[in-house]
């Protein structure tokens, strides 16, 4: 099959999340399975060096009167995976992330910058002539290229089937009525049937509305974002069409994330050589200047610091625990007020907490590698990555039942491989991390669950197999002309 996948970030080439994860695994896994995936995304700053010699160059025009939209052929060195960089200047050139300036608020053209890689990624699907490749199916992620699909209905043409997948339901992409006529898109699309969102119009809403096929990255948030608890505004849209929504848990590339041949940490290990791991634990502390006593556990985080992650209530209950003995190490960005929370928080207790504010993949690999146990309290959870990665780093998660983490994380039976609390408030966090704390020093216990986690098995090859089902499922069926 031949698949058009989409996305605003994609590993190694940039990330700031688990998007990037996912965009720069899934397409490699089903490529090695012989399918034919190739990408699109903006060229942001400082990409053109990371990717292969530029082959041929494709000038889409100026629809947005910002410049020259052109498309730069390449592929990623790391795994040879072709894929379409967006070049326009005027909207990706700037140093800074892909969606926010400097100080951290969206930057205020976000809506044309990703209007424009989704009509950019639309054409594409649709005119094979210009690339000489023509997709079967188009695979879009999160608001950035919902648009794409509002494209293809604007246009009314006959299309290739198209997939939408939920990667977090809270970044709608929704912005002001009055910006909507500078996407070329048809009015006739701000129905409520459309992508109009409660007097705005949303990039996220375009893409479930106008898709074949929605998919999210788990099944329990497949479930929970019908409700409105979780469903942030859009729950009656999804109800409406929970026919053709699904969860596919995302996979793990363990060439990436595996403590035996991870080129970051100091002491490699695997389940059988596990007693290497306290060596990294050692480094970690030392690398902090935090005090050197393997006997208590450390706790870590790596995540980003938002109201979805549930960290501030970490905050509230870390004192109590730190003077039972527990140290923690934090790496994480975002929110000022959470970041100056930790800030305080090690200044208070310089020998018991560490905390590194900024992104750094290096040393999210060491910490995963160094902690006992990784805290993940979110609110709410597509799906998380970092507790799947410190499964395999005999790292045990403490999570709240929510998403994603309720379908990988388990506290008693058989497959017991973390500490799992349900309800979000300091005192069954609390109660958690105590339970956490007493299983460390019951070895037994902890030995068990460690096994179960370092065993657990989820790469992406098990993962692709739904996949597969899903595109084929598309297909095969007979897509309506419009
Ligand atoms: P989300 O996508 O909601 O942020 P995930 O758990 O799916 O959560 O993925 C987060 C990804 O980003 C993981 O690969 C994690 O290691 C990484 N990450 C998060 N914060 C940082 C950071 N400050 N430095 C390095 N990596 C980070
Ligand atoms: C989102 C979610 C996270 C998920 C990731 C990759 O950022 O917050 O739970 O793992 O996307 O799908």
């Amino acid at each position: 099959m031949k698949i058009l996948f989409a996305a605003s970030e994609i590993y190694p080439l940039i990330k700031t999340g688990g998007l990037a994860d996912v965009a720069g695994a899934l397409p490699v896994a089903l490529r090695k399975k012989g399918h034919d995936v190739r990408l699109i995304m903006p060229a942001y700053q400082g990409i053109i060096e990371k990717v292969a010699p530029i082959q041929k160059t494709i000038n889409l025009g100026n629809p947005f009167g910002v410049g020259d939209l052109l498309l730069l052929e390449t592929h990623i060195p790391e795994n040879n995976t072709p894929i379409w960089l967006l070049q326009c200047q005027a909207l990706y050139e700037r140093d800074a992330g892909p969606y926010l300036d400097a100080s951290g608020h969206d930057f205020q053209d976000n809506h044309i910058r990703f209007a424009a890689l989704s009509w950019a990624t639309a054409t594409l699907a649709l005119h094979g002539e210009l690339i000489d490749w023509q997709a079967d199916i188009l695979h879009l992620n999160d608001w950035q290229t919902g648009f794409a699909a509002a494209y293809l209905e604007s246009w009314k043409v006959k299309h290739i089937p198209v997939i939408t997948t939920v990667h977090n339901l809270r970044y709608n992409g929704s912005f002001d009525m009055d910006q909507f006529p500078r996407l070329q898109l048809s009015p006739e699309l701000l129905s409520m049937h459309g992508m109009e969102f409660y007097g705005r119009f949303s990039g996220l809403k375009a893409g479930l509305v106008y898709a074949d096929a929605i998919t999210t990255v788990s099944p329990t948030y497949a479930e929970e974002i019908l409700t409105p608890e979780y469903g942030d505004g859009l729950d009656g849209t999804l109800r409406a069409m929970k026919d053709k929504l699904v969860g596919i848990l995302n996979g793990v590339d363990y060439e990436q994330w595996s403590p035996e041949k991870d080129p970051h940490i100091s002491h490699p290990y695997r389940l059988e050589t596990v007693d290497q791991k306290p060596l990294n634990k050692l480094a970690l502390l030392q690398e902090n200047g935090l005090s050197e006593d393997l006997n208590q556990p450390v706790f870590g985080v790596v995540s980003r610091l938002t109201e979805q992650k549930g960290l501030d209530l970490v905050l509230e209950v870390m004192p109590s625990l730190l003077q039972q003995g527990a140290r923690l190490v934090v790496l994480g960005s975002g929110d000022k007020h959470l970041e100056s929370g930790y800030l305080a928080l090690q200044q208070h207790y310089p020998e018991q907490v560490a905390v590194r504010i900024g992104y750094f993949e290096d040393y999210s690999h060491r910490l995963q590698a160094g902690v006992d146990a990784l805290l993940i309290p979110s609110r709410f959870e597509p799906c998380g990555l970092t507790q799947l990665y410190a499964l395999k780093y005999g790292t045990l998660p403490v999570v709240r039942h929510t998403g994603g983490l309720a379908d990988t994380i388990f506290e008693a039976g058989e497959r017991a491989n973390g500490f799992v609390f349900k309800d979000a408030n300091t005192a069954s966090l609390q109660a958690a991390m105590i339970r956490c704390m007493e299983s460390f020093h019951d070895k037994n216990s902890w030995q068990e669950k460690q096994k179960n986690a370092m065993q657990y098995d989820h790469s992406w090859d098990a993962v692709t197999d739904q996949w597969e089902r899903l595109y084929q499922s598309l297909l095969q069926r007979e897509m309506p002309t419009q």
